[in-house]
């Protein structure tokens, strides 16, 4: 969408068709994949779709005609049924991005709702609600979902339909959003739905996992309820891939990773600046909520170094500590440095993929740490934590997915000194479907939390983290799933931690 294509504002701008519901029966319905939107601003946000009749066409196109270009008109108002239109304007889906359309709309109110849809070939779009950023300045309530890992072959993606029903302002995706590979054969676990193709090693095959994924209602629904802010982890090119180095030996890694950044931007309601040349993507930006939250949206896959000693669960890994080992890496750290010390915000929330808290998996005496999450990486951690004490940000929370299992931790300058500096709250929201139906087993996790005592939540069932922000106090409720294996499953709050103003810790811990 460049700025000479936009067509005006308004209703009331001659030449401007609305967009009627009328319904082509010449054509497929292009908008199988539904819409999105994301990165709100206080004047604007992305809006996002992808046309693709045929989703699952093994040439990752979704049926688009070879060659064809086509023209998608979008419009933005602030009632679900589009009488008071406030933007309006003309993009091209073009062939050679998959159908994948970006709007960046400006001249939008601050601290807003609105809703969007597009029309093509005939064809009208679902209606998607968004809303603006608040000005800055001001320090109105935000409620947030927190939402990670959705393995479609393990399960059904109800949690995002739940974090759909809760209206939140914005809706944080820590990662995981598809999955490369398939499930079949490795796991003990029910197949629930099967991935079309096996794992993704080309373009076409990211797109189409893309696609597939996108056809999901429940993901539909989540994507139509609120922006979104998204961060990738390492599913969405392949497991525990670690800076140039890839998770498995396959070769053609470097081509296979241009691949899946291109797909996941093709498909996600990001802005044109996160792309970079070489086929790079910068994940690595701020949103701010007013004065009231600036979320500080990390990258821990692009930029470390390898896992130490093989990666896994290990001990006595003395390589773990060395100085030089880097998972954010230096400019991301600096960035994040300076973001922290010119903070006005009342919560920083860093969003980020890998378990940042020490846990200790073995119970009893001796450790064993997960070489994956930021164990493997002390002496980043430290400078992590360090900046967070130094630049006096106020009210650090840590977002964190990954691990499939919810945790409320508290950080703590040193884990192994109870007494060492209060540094902030970690919340770590379990999968969307990741690892099947999961369970909770209470007396296993006091085990955990005796072992870990900055660990005050654990639950191993599929779910969601939704937080209410206020001047005052946080208070983050970890909704949870009892099954994901059928669909239609009922979530209930199964705990839920306060972080007073000033705390960096739990309240009621
Ligand atoms: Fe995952």
């Amino acid at each position: 969408m460049s700025r000479r294509s936009f067509l005006g504002t308004g209703l009331s701008v001659a030449g401007l068709t609305p967009l009627a519901p009328a319904v082509s029966r010449r054509t497929a319905d292009p908008f199988e994949l539904g819409v999105a939107s994301g990165d709100p601003v206080p004047d604007g946000v992305v809006l996002w779709t992808r046309l693709a009749p045929r989703p699952l066409a093994e040439d990752g196109l979704g049926g688009l005609p070879p060659g064809r270009d086509i023209g998608v008109e979008w419009q933005v108002a602030e009632d679900e049924r589009f009488r008071r239109v406030v933007r309006t304007g003309r993009a091209t889906a073009r062939h050679a991005n998959a159908g994948s359309v970006h709007v960046e709309v400006d001249g939008l109110r601050p601290g807003r709702e609105y809703f969007y849809r597009f029309r093509a070939d005939g064809h009208l779009s679902g209606t998607g609600r968004t809303r603006t950023a608040p000005a800055p300045g001001t320090l109105p309530a935000l409620t947030f979902a927190a939402v990670s890992c959705a393995y479609y072959e393990h399960g059904y993606f109800t949690a995002y339909r739940r974090a759909a029903e809760r209206h939140p302002g914005l809706i944080v995706h820590l990662g995981d959003y598809i999955y490369e590979d398939s499930a079949e054969g490795d796991q003990p676990l029910p197949i629930v739905r099967r991935h079309s193709g096996g794992m993704c090693l080309s373009l076409a095959a990211f797109r189409r996992r893309h696609a597939q994924y996108k056809t999901d209602p429940d993901l539909q629904a989540a994507h139509a309820a609120a922006p979104w802010a998204v961060i990738w982890d390492d599913h969405e090119l392949e497991n525990n891939w670690a800076g140039r180095t890839p998770g498995k030996k396959t070769p053609g890694f470097a081509a296979r990773k241009r691949a899946a950044f291109r797909a996941y931007y093709e498909n996600m309601p990001l802005r044109r600046s996160t792309l970079r040349p070489g086929g790079r993507l910068r994940l690595t930006r701020r949103l701010h909520w007013g004065d009231l939250a600036t979320f500080h949206l990390l990258d821990t896959r692009q930029f470390r170094s390898d896992q130490p000693c093989e990666d896994g669960l290990r001990t006595g890994c003395d390589a773990r500590l060395r100085e030089r080992r880097a998972l954010l890496g230096a400019d991301q750290l600096a960035w994040l440095d300076a973001g922290l010390r010119a903070s006005r915000a009342r919560w920083n929330v860093l969003a980020q993929q890998i378990f940042l808290a020490q846990r200790d998996h073995r119970l009893g005496p001796g450790t064993e740490l997960a070489m994956d999450g930021w164990d493997g990486y002390a002496a980043e951690r430290r400078r992590l934590t360090g900046s967070l004490l130094a630049s006096g940000a106020r009210n650090p929370v840590v977002l964190t997915g990954d691990v499939h299992v919810a945790h409320a931790n508290e950080l703590r300058a040193d884990f192994d000194d109870p007494d060492s500096a209060r540094v902030g709250v970690e919340l770590v929201a379990t999968s969307v479907a990741s690892d099947g139906d999961g369970y909770h087993d209470p007396v296993a996790g006091a085990a955990v939390r005796a072992e870990n005592p900055h660990i005050a939540h654990i639950d191993q069932r599929r779910g969601y983290v939704l937080c209410a922000a206020g001047p005052g106090e946080l208070r983050a409720e970890f909704h949870t799933v009892p099954y994901v294996t059928r669909r239609g499953a009922p979530a209930a709050v199964s705990a839920a931690f306060t972080v007073p103003d000033g705390a960096r810790s739990f309240g009621n811990a």
